[in-house]
């Protein structure tokens, strides 16, 4: 980790001046390639194939591809602009159901736009409020990370799912996030990630960007958590959130509950990290909580090879529901909350907006 410094490397989403580009994330670890975006329909199907993803990546993208539309749309005058702003918020905006990050940043930016007296500087100011929510998550990344790694002194080997890092987020991260800034402080720190079927974003994603950073990572299936548990490998679970309800009900990748479950039966402490941008305190449990369901190809094939008899009756889920009741502690840029969630969420989050 010595010597890594983000703004050395390439963002999972930037803004070039009329374009967005991002990392193409399904393309690696083979390939590494920055992809440009031009348009609403790139825009949209970019976050659709997770060519960008993780909460808070396709919360930026999202907000930047307001810009891009009224780029695209070239509307003549303020009403015209106006109402651009309310169609581009409903295309981009409802993408991919479950992360809140991406609604909540196409509605943020359309309310800061809306502040514009023509259409001209209602622009400006999207792209202002987009390049704010960008240059804010970085920022919260870091106190997340902080506020994890003050929790865990102590706490070496660490078990993770899916990708919360630097691909995920415009910093360092969420749940990796604490990782790094566990590196950054000099303490030993071993990653177990699980490859987080079917996409694989641990497999292929958590260990490139934790390699990159010279952190100690092993990979295991999904299926090996209980056992890694059973066997002393584990201190504690961190786990990023793409929706996290007024109780603390935390809507993660597929497979996260298990984790839990299984952390719960071994006695080790279950961490969830994410920012404020992630809790939608207008819910008051996870059952009010959208689960995209992806498309049957993801099972029944690995990039055009099958791995399923063709025709398959199929369930992917993309996201599940890990209880409140599970979770230790939500480690976010405000501090660490503790149970009962129903109590300290509503508190941070009424706290930030004031
Ligand atoms: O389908 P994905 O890859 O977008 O799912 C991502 C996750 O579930 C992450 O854990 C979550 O978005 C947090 S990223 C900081």
């Amino acid at each position: 980790m010595s010597g890594l410094d983000l703004d050395t490397l390439a963002p999972s989403v930037a803004w070039t001046g009329d374009r967005i580009e991002i990392i193409d994330q399904t393309r690696l670890p083979d390939e590494f390639e920055i992809i440009e975006l031009v348009s609403v329909d790139a825009v949209v199907d970019a976050i659709c194939r997770l060519a960008v993803r993780g909460a808070p990546a396709i919360g930026a993208c999202g907000a930047l591809g307001i810009v891009i539309g009224l780029d695209e749309r070239h509307p003549e005058d303020l009403p015209a602009a106006r109402s651009a702003l309310d169609e581009l918020v409903e295309v981009i905006g409802s993408a991919r159901p479950t992360a809140v990050n991406l609604r909540w940043a196409v509605e943020r930016v359309r309310d800061a736009a809306l502040e514009g007296d023509t259409a001209d500087r209602l622009r400006r100011m999207a792209l202002d409020e987009a390049l704010r929510i960008i240059a804010e998550d970085k920022d919260a990344c870091s106190r997340i990370g902080e506020a994890g790694r003050a929790e865990l002194t102590g706490m070496t080997n660490i078990m993770t799912h899916c990708n919360t890092g630097r691909l995920a987020t415009a910093g360092w991260g969420t749940a990796l996030g604490v990782i790094y800034a566990k590196a950054a402080a000099g303490e030993p720190v071993r990653v177990l990630a699980s490859e987080t079927r079917p996409l694989l974003q641990g497999a292929r994603l958590t260990i490139w960007e934790l390699e990159d950073a010279g952190i100690d990572v092993t990979l295991m299936p999904d299926s090996a958590d209980a056992a890694a548990m059973s066997v002393g490998k584990v201190d504690a679970v961190i786990v990023g959130a793409d929706r996290i309800a007024a109780n603390g009900d935390t809507a993660n990748k597929i497979g996260t509950f298990s984790h839990a479950v299984n952390a719960r039966y071994a006695g080790i402490p279950f961490y969830v990290a994410a920012s404020l941008s992630t809790f939608d305190t207008a819910i008051a449990s996870g059952d009010e909580i959208t689960i995209e369901l992806r498309s049957d190809d993801e099972l029944t094939a690995w990039r055009g090879i099958p791995t399923a008899p063709a025709g398959a009756s199929v369930w992917n889920p993309a996201f599940d529901i890990t209880p409140a009741g599970l979770i230790t502690a939500i480690f976010t840029e405000v501090g660490v909350l503790h149970p009962p969630f129903d109590v300290s969420i509503p508190a941070a989050v009424e706290h930030a907006e004031r």
